[in-house]
């Protein structure tokens, strides 16, 4: 006989003959919520009270399996069932109980499949354990039933990258026990009936044993000491796995007790934020509104900028016409393209067929005319407004109706650019960050007149391309630029008073910054910041301090990498710090009338967060940004903010606004221009806020 019973919204329980299929239905990605860890227990309960049920299958509707525990229930108190009780009830249920994996199994999704007596994969499955990209570790068995069936090596190799794995290596591990093809529920009562057959074996995974492997424990020690020192779960989760040999029951207290403490650490909330910015990014007022369809895109410029957004256009599958002014910069350009493409290969991004396919969809052309009919163009030629103006003017009289227009200009007035054409609805900022091909931060510049669904193909654009589209407004340099031209400033204020290069590299590279800000401006090329300095040099207020350290090195030809020194030297050796830029910096300071003075690591992270946080703040009071998280988003994906730390204003609620007013009051009896309080500092500590409460409307 057959019926279908809800157990709760969740979760739902059919009988078909002898076995009963569960199915979890908690869309999007059926994460293990309380209802659904509750429906589960309660389904499997039911099952096994049923005298003609013999075998469980447990299945899930939509797009995947179960993606994990549910991260917006973490930091909240927590709901019984647990997911590991969970899981520890199944795995004892006295009748077999097996599951179909499709999508992904990921975390918890994953070792509640690990519960269950025998595990099926659907093709295309991807299983994980990325509780350590949250900065937690498995909390539900996973590090105990994991190194049974697969052993530590394996086990460890999966929960400290996190990564994704395939079916495929996962069935050659023993992780799951096969791989069909078909729509989960058939396949769910196809195992199951070869359960009653006896031609499907299930076994306890908690029965298995596992073997220490001193080895594998030992290298995970090293690596996470070396690569992974600021992630505190990582230790716990190779101290978990070590476990292994023992009890499940041990081990599975030891890994909660783990995943609790893990749960409440700086790394473990920084990430988990981190994981929520990514996402946040997308919830934008034009979400509504219909994206123009982008298959053929124009890129004006071959440069540097050109190029990779070129490749990154290829890569997404995108027809790309590329145009620059002469033959030879045209061929540079188209070989740029190449290089870049061959480099995708390299890393493995891309196969060498999809490589040649990709160069296949590019057009390079001299003529812009040949722009007539593609959907979306973007301009990447230098920073100069009456250029760019022109380009958009000669763009108006050539594009279709309904093309889109970006600039990819790093800072000018997109209101401006738009003034050049008649249809300024149609116009709008793509700022991609370089290398264009690689960095996923992409902001989407909204102008005053820029229509919502152009608003929203930037958006698409993004997203096709795998960036991470985050909505800025119009001003100087928009969110990121705007932000660092702001820190920039006391970079090189220590710099002069006492700061050398390397110091303040190292503080901030202990405070995870995947690069120190001086090391970043040899590899971009110095030549950059100077050009912007003397664009702004009119703009400067007489009040401002300025430090003419960078001016002078620039002037001596010194652009970093390129040129074979700046900051520091690039001679084939290792990188060190170059005596004649610090010639210079000495020269400075003693022309000013300064004795350098010493600066801790910690004073160097705080000056530099201080005034990060400061104009990220003011940021958002512009609406340039719209939420604290918008702009945590830009620092972690374009500027190498350390994801541990969850991005600036994440970190700034770590901080406290009455401590960071307590800070800026001080450093102002030095600079009372530079060090301003941003009013929005002054609100949240007047009335207890957080920038956190600002992402959330609380
Ligand atoms: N909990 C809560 N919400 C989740 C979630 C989860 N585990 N996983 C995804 N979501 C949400 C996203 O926030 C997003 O919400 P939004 O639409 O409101 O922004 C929505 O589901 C869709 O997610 P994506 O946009 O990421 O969808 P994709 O199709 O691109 O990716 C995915 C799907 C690969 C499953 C991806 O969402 C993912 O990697 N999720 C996280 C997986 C994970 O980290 N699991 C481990 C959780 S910790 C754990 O299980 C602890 C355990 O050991 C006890």
């Amino acid at each position: 006989m057959t019926d279908t019973t809800p157990i709760n919204d969740k979760i739902s329980l059919e009988r078909q003959g002898q076995i009963a299929l569960v199915r979890i239905d908690n869309p999007p990605v059926n994460a293990s919520g309380q209802a659904v860890r509750q429906g589960l227990v309660e389904a499997v309960e039911a099952a096994n009270a049923d005298p003609d049920v013999k075998v469980i299958a447990i299945y899930a509707a939509g797009r995947t399996f179960v993606a994990g525990a549910d991260i917006r229930e973490f930091g909240k108190p927590p709901k019984a069932p647990a997911l590991p009780d969970v899981c520890n009830q199944i795995e004892a249920s006295a009748k077999p109980v097996i599951s179909v994996l499709h999508g992904t199994a990921l975390g918890g999704g994953l070792e509640l499949g690990l519960a269950t007596h025998a595990r099926i994969g659907i093709t295309g499955l991807r299983v994980g354990l990325p509780e350590i990209l949250l900065g937690l570790l498995p909390g539900a068995g996973g590090t105990q039933r994991a190194p049974r069936l697969i052993g530590m090596a394996n086990t460890l190799d999966m929960a400290l990258s996190g990564r994704q794995v395939k079916a495929e290596e996962a069935l050659a591990w023993g992780l799951i026990d096969r791989v069909e093809t078909g729509d989960p529920r058939a396949v769910a009562l196809a195992a199951a009936a070869e359960v009653l057959a006896g031609t499907l074996a299930t076994r306890h995974t908690g029965d298995l044993t596992a073997t220490r492997d001193e080895a594998a424990l030992k290298a995970a020690r090293a690596m996470v000491a070396k690569k992974m020192a600021n992630v505190a779960s990582a230790p716990l989760c190779i101290d978990a796995v070590a476990r292994a040999t023992g009890p499940v029951a041990d081990g599975m207290t030891f890994e909660r007790q783990s995943f609790m403490e893990a749960l409440k650490t700086p790394s473990g909330k920084g990430m988990i934020h981190a994981f929520f910015a990514e996402r946040a990014v997308a919830k934008i007022p034009e979400a509504g509104a219909t994206p123009r369809p982008v298959a053929k895109i124009g890129v004006i410029g071959g440069g540097t900028m050109g190029s990779g957004i070129a490749t990154a256009a290829l890569l997404g599958g995108l027809e790309v016409r590329l145009i620059e002014v002469a033959e030879d910069v045209l061929e540079r350009g188209r070989a740029t393209i190449e290089k870049n493409l061959d480099g995708a290969v390299k890393r493995g991004k891309i196969s060498e067929p999809k490589r040649d396919a990709a160069l296949a969809r590019l057009a390079p052309s001299t003529d812009m005319q040949t722009l007539r009919d593609v959907d979306l163009v973007i301009e990447a030629v230098f920073e100069n407004m009456e250029v760019k103006k022109q380009i958009f003017a000669k763009l108006d009289a050539i594009c279709k109706p309904g093309a889109v227009m970006a600039s990819n200009t790093s800072y000018l007035n997109i209101n401006e650019i738009a003034s050049a054409t008649s249809r300024p609805q149609d116009v709008l900022g793509l700022h991609f960050f370089s290398p264009a091909h690689i960095m996923r931060l992409l902001e989407v510049v909204v102008a005053d007149k820029t229509a919502p669904e152009v608003v929203a193909t930037g958006f698409a654009l993004g997203k096709a391309l795998r960036k991470i589209a985050v909505r800025a407004g119009v001003c100087d340099g928009f969110i990121g630029n705007r932000i660092l031209a702001h820190y920039g400033k006391v970079i090189m204020y220590m710099l002069m008073d006492g700061a050398n290069p390397d110091e303040i590299d190292a503080a901030l590279e202990g405070f995870g910054l995947a690069m120190g800000p001086f090391k970043v401006g040899d590899l971009a090329g110095l030549d950059i910041g100077w050009a912007e300095r003397k664009r702004r040099a009119p703009l400067r207020p007489a009040e401002e301090r300025y430090i003419p350290i960078a001016d002078r090195i620039c002037e001596q030809g010194w652009f970093g990498r390129k040129t074979g020194q700046g900051w520091y030297l690039y001679d084939g050796g290792e990188i060190r710090p170059n005596p004649e830029a610090q010639a210079i910096i000495d020269e400075e300071r003693a022309k000013a009338g300064i004795t350098p003075r010493r600066f801790t690591p910690e004073e160097i992270v705080d000056r530099f967060l201080t005034a990060m946080i400061s104009e990220s703040a003011r940021v958002v009071a512009d609406g340039i940004a719209q939420r604290p998280i918008d702009v945590d988003a830009v620092f972690l994906f374009g500027y190498g903010f350390p994801r541990f730390r969850g991005g600036p204003l994440h970190h700034a609620d770590q901080i406290g606004a009455a401590k960071l007013i307590a800070r800026i009051e001080a450093y102002a009896k030095e600079d009372a221009h530079f060090w301003q309080v941003p009013p929005l500092l002054t609100t949240l500590a007047k009335t207890g806020g957080s920038f956190a409460a600002l992402n959330t409307g609380d």
